[in-house]
């Protein structure tokens, strides 16, 4: 009987679908994610692993699971948390939920850049602390979207998701992405034309080592004054040093972050000082449908790769020759 590693309580769909396949799958139970050593000890010998992004999954866990392991698959489309060369040479299919999330992801980017644009959470903020005196002309004003462009950095599938919504609110679209067909009529630019022509810049790229700490002050020194920032991609893709300095400032207007580096963000980040910066704990594909989607596609994808099978999504196709 396979060893499976399931590394949190994942939504029903999933946990059912393995239930039918291994009954016998060992479950983290906990709210907190199992520690290093914690989950080295518990994935020791398992031949699948279904892990979420808040796991590191580098050579040393691999080697440490020891070379029955056949498949790692994770509950997220991102795969920065786990060493894909280091699988790749080890022959594991990596598998990850790309797909299901793209809408709820794109929705939750609307959410925040209208949020920062119309300042709701400071606004929310202001009422709770009882300031709300009188209805006033110039009270919070915040940004229009109508007319407005919006840059798009990363045109892939949630970046165009992003850019259909866009159609909806009279935005005129354009993106920065070398390998990406135009689409949702967005307009590819540079990347230097993209920062100083857009009033909401937004982005959609996966972190790697080309795009770690991509915003940093030169590109944000390039954007707008009145410009909002939106990232629902990663933390490690912005620096947040720069973007402290940046909104301090005000050499941009605001920022919406979905994501931070590190994640939980410490309570000490000096960005939570600021009122133009809107910060939410990572969730982008955090619906209900969507999440059972992906605990679902995880589910299938560990199934398959302990069958033998492809998995219905292969972060990493060349383990199959
Ligand atoms: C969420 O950030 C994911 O990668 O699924």
């Amino acid at each position: 009987m396979a060893k499976i590693f399931v590394t949190r309580i994942i939504p029903d769909p999933g946990l059912i679908l393995l239930r039918e396949h291994f009954p016998h799958f060992d479950l983290w139970t906990a709210d907190q994610p199992p520690s290093r050593n914690e989950l080295i000890e518990r994935a020791r010998g398992a031949d699948g692993l279904l892990c979420l992004l808040t796991e590191k999954v580098d050579a040393e866990l691999m080697d440490a699971i020891g070379p029955q392991l056949k498949v790692i698959s994770s509950m997220s489309v991102g795969v920065d948390h786990i060493d894909i060369p280091a699988a790749t040479a080890r022959g594991i299919p990596v598998g990850n939920t790309p797909g299901v999330l793209t809408d709820a992801t794109a929705d939750q980017t609307f959410a925040l850049l209208l949020a920062a644009a119309r300042r709701i959470a400071e606004g929310e903020r202001y009422l709770r602390a009882g300031k709300w005196v009188t209805w006033s002309p110039s009270l919070l004003l915040g940004a229009d979207l109508v007319g407005a462009t919006l840059g798009i950095v990363g045109f892939g599938r949630i970046g165009q998701a992003v850019a259909k919504r866009a159609q909806g609110f009279d935005l005129r679209v354009i993106y920065h992405d070398p390998t990406a067909q135009p689409a949702c009529n967005a307009q590819p630019v540079d990347l230097d034309t993209l920062l100083r022509e857009s009033d909401f810049v937004s982005i959609h790229v996966p972190l790697n080592a080309e795009t770690k700490h991509l915003v940093n002050a030169e590109f944000l020194s390039k954007m707008k004054p009145n410009a909002v920032l939106v990232n629902a991609a990663r933390g490690g893709v912005l620096d947040q040093s720069a973007l402290y300095h940046a909104l301090k400032s005000n050499q941009i207007f605001a920022a919406a972050l979905d994501v931070t580096d590190p994640e939980p963000l410490p309570m000490d980040c000096p960005l939570l000082e600021l009122e133009n910066c809107l910060i939410v704990p990572h969730l982008g594909s955090a619906s209900k449908k969507t999440r059972d989607m992906m605990s679902l596609l995880a589910a299938q994808n560990l199934v398959a790769g302990l069958k033998g099978e492809r998995l219905p999504n292969c972060f990493n196709p060349q383990v199959y020759g």
